[in-house]
């Protein structure tokens, strides 16, 4: 969804209408159930990033992020266009400066920063603008550091790619996979008795809904292809793109983690459950859903780092990268699996037990922007892994 006012482009946040209210309930809440790990993340992030200097911190939000990574709040010079989210701001960051307005607007009357941090708020940007306010930043800073961790909003690729579909960028996609990905890939299709090949998201998907429908021996009415079909959902350009490394092992990962939570779900749960088909009907569409969902948020995630990358060139960064950090509990961790395997956003969790009295607090909401490891995850349980995935431009 996109918003205009007189021809010019506003975000949700800027339109209001993502209320505080529902940014407690989303993004803080989402941040507090992976509260240890991303504690630890943000905290090693600022150590590493942004140790020393004044922080220009663009679209502050509530300061949760700040406030998280422990970082001095006198470092903070915070812009936001939420005079709500800036008054919240300042009770968690007590000796910030805070800026009300776009930070288009309020940019230019700043003194330089040798450092700038940006944390899911960068991509409120309309991206036909991304070069003019990357340039205004890149005026004011030596040292730009993009995090995000939840996927994108909307009206990123909306403004940016006018129609659904982002098969345009090309490139090896599944054809660069080597044969480890393969032969994993097959096993996990062998075990859910699955035939279509990976490069058939279409075909693919429709055996899942089958594969799902007779697990739990429960109908879904409606066919999820033709669904996603009706609303311009481009199966075939899906895994075409460039670099897109980390789509296989998104695959895989689902894969593995259906098998094992049918499993768990068909053995441990479902049966104590007063309305067992009820629940599975749940968890099928869910899992359906997530198949889905993998698919265009992993090419997401993907295509707004590259935006961004691609964009802080042009602006006159001369040297960017891409970097990401995990944490297990309160322990940064260089565990590859987590590194390397959940592309998308964010965060994993390796817990793939659930307790059946949270069934019924299965959290979609905040978790429609997550990772393959965060489908079904109960809202009162916190999880111990986590991924970011951040941009550094000097
Ligand atoms: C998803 S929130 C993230 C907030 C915070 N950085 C965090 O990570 O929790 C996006 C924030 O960007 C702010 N924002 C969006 N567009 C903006 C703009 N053009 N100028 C300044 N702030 C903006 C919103 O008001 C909102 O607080």
């Amino acid at each position: 969804m996109s918003y205009q006012d007189r021809g010019r482009f506003i975000s949700q946040w800027e339109a209001g209408i993502n209320p505080l209210s529902q940014f407690e309930q989303s993004f803080e809440g989402t941040r507090k159930v992976f509260h240890k790990p991303l504690s630890a993340i943000y905290q090693a992030l600022f150590q590493k990033e942004l140790a020393r200097g004044d922080i220009l911190a663009l679209g502050i939000g509530t300061g949760q992020v700040e406030e998280m990574a422990r970082v001095d709040s006198r470092r903070i010079r915070a812009i936001d266009v939420s005079i709500g989210f800036l008054n919240k701001a300042r009770t968690k960051l007590p000796k910030a400066h805070f800026h009300q307005g776009r930070i288009q607007d309020v940019l230019p009357s700043l003194d330089h920063h040798s450092l700038a941090f940006s944390s899911d708020a960068l991509d409120c940007i309309n991206p036909l603008e991304l070069g003019e306010v990357l340039s205004l930043i890149r005026k004011k800073t030596d040292k730009l550091v993009i995090a995000q961790v939840f996927m994108p909003d909307d009206e990123f690729y909306s403004f940016y790619f006018p129609r659904p579909g982002i098969g345009s960028h090309g490139g090896p996609g599944i054809d660069g996979w080597n044969q480890d990905q393969h032969t994993a890939a097959e096993q996990h299709l062998n075990n859910l008795r699955i035939i279509s090949p990976i490069n058939q998201p279409d075909s693919l998907l429709k055996e899942v809904q089958a594969a799902v429908h007779s697990k739990f021996n429960s109908e879904i009415k409606g066919d999820m292809v033709d669904l996603l079909d009706s609303i311009g959902f481009q199966f075939r350009t899906m895994p075409q793109i460039r670099n897109h490394r980390a789509y296989a092992s998104e695959v895989d990962l689902f894969l593995e983690y259906i098998a094992d939570y049918i499993g768990k779900m068909r053995e441990n749960v479902l049966p104590r459950r007063p309305q067992p088909q009820e629940v599975a009907k749940y968890v099928a569409v869910h899992t359906i859903h997530r198949l889905s969902q993998l698919f265009h948020g992993t090419i997401q995630m993907e295509l707004f780092f590259k935006t961004f990358e691609d964009a802080c060139l042009k602006a006159g960064f001369t040297n960017i990268q891409r970097k990401a950090l995990a944490a297990s509990g309160d322990r940064i961790v260089n565990d590859p699996k987590i590194i390397e395997n959940v592309n998308r956003s964010l965060l994993a969790s390796t817990q793939l037990e659930i307790p059946a009295s949270h069934i019924d607090h299965i959290n979609s909401g905040s978790f429609t922007n997550g990772a393959a490891m965060t489908f079904f995850e109960p809202q009162s349980n916190p999880f111990n892994d986590a991924r970011v995935q951040y941009l550094v431009a000097s």
